[in-house]
């Protein structure tokens, strides 16, 4: 299999990453915090170090400000519900994923909030010109991704970052596709939220996720029970990150988690992004000679990571994706890939794109062969 599908999750993993779930699933897995037994001690060690690894990752003030979630949908929801108060506005655009996209709709719906969708560009990106421009004065959060994960075009973080505090708003970015493979620095960029899963460029397992919250930042937590914290209290523990964490954690990830964001600090970020960029670079340039078909992504090459959406005339995404896993072995996502407003966006609604998205384990090889498939798929 030439597995391009690394935007849904990240496969392989590092070798590392198999080895420490493994490690901690036969001799470590105690309940993290809960006994104070070795087992357990050892299990709390490995949730603590995957907490420093994400803070380390996000430049955060402390480990303490990083709430470890099960995914970025979650992150993301405790986020919207912590911070939203009945009459807010929020700012979002219409190239996001529906795990931001459908707790706004929802809050919307019942009148709860007010929502404007600023203006994206035919690259793909959000100018932060657009997002200044449907500010108001109630406007409490702006919630924009830091990539399309249809497009792969990577959002100036920090722009967004000075528009909102200089408004006197929050700014939730959602790093799925760009947290382990883009800088993240969230004190110089001034982000006051950040969501992001494990499973994607932090190369973890599904089921893991983090949020970062600025220090000072105080969210309604919607999740309340035992923490392994404070148990002595009625009320669920205030201080962070117990206040948005609640329940045995998935320790068995976050040791999986924990290794493959070590592995991403021994690479190097930088390395892992250009290269991801190189291979998409390079696919957009073989694809594009085809007669049938449009690439959506490169728009903006400096900008571009690993995601890269195509159509092709006269073919359904579906049967294109079916036919490249049946007959050449090659894993990609057709379809709306849970954004449909980037595909009203494109004027693909709602057959989506076929989207190839490139890991850091992918090689030119795989590049190559997946053009040379397309072609003899499309009859080129
Ligand atoms: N959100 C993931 C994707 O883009 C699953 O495919």
């Amino acid at each position: 299999m030439i597995y391009l599908d690394n935007a849904a999750t990240t496969w392989p993993k590092p070798e590392s990453v198999y080895q420490a779930m493994n490690d901690f699933a036969r001799n470590h897995a105690g309940n993290p915090g809960r006994s104070g037994h070795r087992m357990a001690v050892e299990s709390e060690r490995r949730v603590a170090e995957a907490r420093e690894r994400v803070a380390r990752l996000i430049h955060a003030e402390s480990p303490d400000q990083v709430a470890l979630t099960l995914n970025a949908t979650d992150a993301i929801n405790i986020a919207i519900k912590g911070v939203l108060r009945p009459g807010d506005h929020v700012v979002t655009t219409h190239l996001e994923h529906n795990s931001i996209n459908r707790p706004l709709a929802a809050m919307a719906e019942t009148g709860f909030i007010t929502l404007t969708k600023a203006a994206s560009a035919p690259d793909g990106t959000t100018p932060p010109e657009e997002i200044r421009k449907a500010l108001t004065a109630k406007t409490r959060l702006i919630a924009v991704t830091h990539c399309s994960n249809v497009l792969g075009v990577v959002n100036d973080a920090a722009a967004y970052g000075s528009l909102a505090m200089d408004h006197g708003a929050l700014l939730l970015l959602d790093a799925s596709q760009t947290a382990g493979v883009v800088p993240i620095d969230v004190q110089a960029q001034k982000l006051d939220l950040v969501a992001f899963p494990g499973h994607k460029g932090c190369f973890g397992p599904m089921g893991t996720g983090a949020l970062y919250v600025r220090s000072g930042l105080a969210l309604r937590p919607f999740r309340e029970g035992g923490t392994g914290f404070a148990a002595e209290h009625e009320m669920h523990p205030e201080e962070m990150p117990y206040r948005l964490e609640g329940g045995t954690p998935n320790a068995h990830g976050l040791a999986g988690l924990a290794a493959g964001l070590e592995f991403i600090e021994r690479e190097g970020i930088r390395k892992i992004g250009s290269h991801e960029r190189d291979l998409a670079l390079r696919f957009i340039d073989s694809v594009r000679r085809l007669s049938r078909v449009t690439v959506w992504s490169g728009r903006a090459p400096d900008r571009q990571i690993g995601p890269v959406s195509i159509s092709i005339q006269g073919a359904e995404p579906a049967e294109i994706g079916a036919r490249l896993d049946r007959e050449f072995g090659i894993a990609c996502r057709p379809g709306l890939h849970c954004a449909p407003g980037t595909h009203r966006f494109l004027g693909t609604f709602p057959k989506g794109t076929v989207r190839f998205s490139f890991g850091y384990f992918n090689t030119a090889a795989n590049v190559d062969e997946a053009a040379r498939a397309l072609a003899k798929v499309l009859g080129d």
